[in-house]
């Protein structure tokens, strides 16, 4: 048996492939808005397994799973053996023989990893501790939406270097942009975790307003992550400096917009008049994940599609 194709971080496509996505995304996108029936994905299942909570990934994979004539089986750490100990290598021989493509939200990196290795279906990340690959498919799509191509534009990451802000520098080697990275001392980008090739693409800044000069685009995310909930009260006072205001902004070319993967703490990383300000296209950002992950579950099950 072949191999199946997985999507764990956002390496694992190549530049022609993403670009192959895009496209597919926007056809995908243009017949939903025109209410025309797609269903490419008739009979297959996705199983989505959520160790994390989560609204957008749950909500964009079922539903995009529905739209493409397919279905969709929730799991959770909390109601499933996953969390009473089963190994992860023995879920994934169960749950791959079941369905045709599995989404995990987990801790680790390392957990999907294994995960894929005894799945013989599509595993697709969902958001690990490391990276989150589909939330930048999003983010790049709705880039090009409003703005058109990426190459060469500057991207200003504000905050903590989590998984969204890995996933950007991943995705600035891919796709030849640049990402000003500024966060508080301590937190700094971590070159080796973000799984990245060099450093070309990316240059830290000590203060934000620095980073968020000149650039296209400022984003931002959530000060304390999923999973590192016990460090909420130290993150609170060390971020404090790091939030995204109207000045931010300011210093920002004055087309750029802003993005945040969302949920978002209005008041801690992004003031309440950015995000809901004319230059915050967070909404159009949020929908597009259904749109892309169409698209990419689309690849993962069927390759490449003339339709
Ligand atoms: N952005 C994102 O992944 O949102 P959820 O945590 O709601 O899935
Ligand atoms: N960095 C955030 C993203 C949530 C979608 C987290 O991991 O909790």
């Amino acid at each position: 048996m072949a191999s199946p194709r997985h999507f764990l971080q956002l390496k694992d496509l190549s530049r022609e492939e993403l670009d192959y996505l895009f496209e597919r995304t926007r056809s995908i996108k243009a017949r939903f808005k025109a209410y025309q029936r797609y269903w490419p994905l008739q009979d297959r299942t996705l199983v989505m397994i959520f160790e994390k909570a989560s609204t957008r990934t749950r909500l964009s994979f079922e539903a995009g799973m529905h739209q493409l004539g397919g279905s969709a089986i929730y799991l959770n750490t909390r109601d499933s053996q996953l969390g009473r100990g089963e190994p992860v290598e023995d879920a994934a021989q169960v749950i791959s023989r079941m369905s045709d493509i599995v989404m995990i939200r987990t801790f680790e990196q390392e957990i999907i990893e294994r995960f894929a290795r005894h799945s013989r279906v599509p595993v697709v990340n969902g958001l690990t501790n490391e990276y989150h690959p589909c939330q930048i498919l999003a983010d790049i799509f709705t880039f090009i939406e409003h703005r058109g191509p990426i190459r060469g534009r500057t991207v200003a990451w504000i905050g903590d270097s989590n998984n969204v802000c890995n996933t950007w520098l991943q995705a600035a080697e891919i796709f030849d942009f640049n990402v000003h990275v500024s966060t508080p001392p301590g937190y700094e980008v971590e070159a080796e975790r973000a799984g990245l090739y060099g450093t070309d693409h990316f240059e830290q800044f000590a203060d934000p307003m620095d980073a968020a000069r000149g650039v296209d685009l400022v984003t931002t995310d959530v000060w304390t992550s999923m999973g590192f909930e016990a460090e909420n009260e130290e993150r609170l006072r060390d971020f404090a400096d790091w939030q995204v205001d109207t000045e931010m902004m300011r210093a920002a070319r004055p087309d750029a917009i802003f993005m945040h993967c969302l949920p978002a703490h209005r008041g801690e990383e992004v003031a309440a008049d950015v995000i809901d300000g004319a230059q915050s296209v967070v909404w159009d950002e949020a929908e597009n994940r259904l749109h892309t992950q169409k698209a990419l579950m689309e690849f993962l099950l069927l390759g490449r599609v003339n339709d």
